[in-house]
């Protein structure tokens, strides 16, 4: 399977690259078997996401599913944003190839990190 427009538009043009500091939430994960990382930084005010910035040390399809994630949580309750699965990543994306599909897995743990870490903060 070939990469669709919309992997290739996120990966070619990023959205919400780069860092926040002090950010609200920090997520980073990393794939010990392909070696790519990937972090996400929150800015949450009364549990919704205002800001998001991610930085990914990885593939195409890992940049494009960071890219793709930040703009699925934008605006979105913790809650929501806890509820994106790397399903809806792809499906967002329009596709990945098979072998791609842990790149995906990627976006929505590191997501899930950042609001974890938001949420023992809190406490
Ligand atoms: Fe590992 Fe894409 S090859 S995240």
């Amino acid at each position: 399977m070939e990469y669709t427009d919309k992997v290739m538009d996120h990966f070619s043009n990023p959205r919400n690259m780069g860092v926040i500091e002090n950010p609200d939430g920090y997520g980073k994960i990393g794939n010990a078997s392909c070696g790519d990382i990937m972090e996400i930084f929150l800015k949450i005010e009364n549990d919704i996401i205002v800001d998001v910035k991610f930085r990914t040390f990885g593939c195409a399809s890992a940049i494009a599913s960071s890219s793709v994630s930040t703009e699925m949580v934008l605006g979105k309750t913790i809650d929501e944003a806890l509820e994106i699965t790397n399903k809806a990543v792809v499906e967002s994306l329009g596709g990945l190839p098979a072998v791609k599909m842990h790149c995906s897995v990627l976006a929505e743990e590191a997501i899930k990190a950042a609001i974890e870490d938001y949420l023992s903060k809190k406490k």
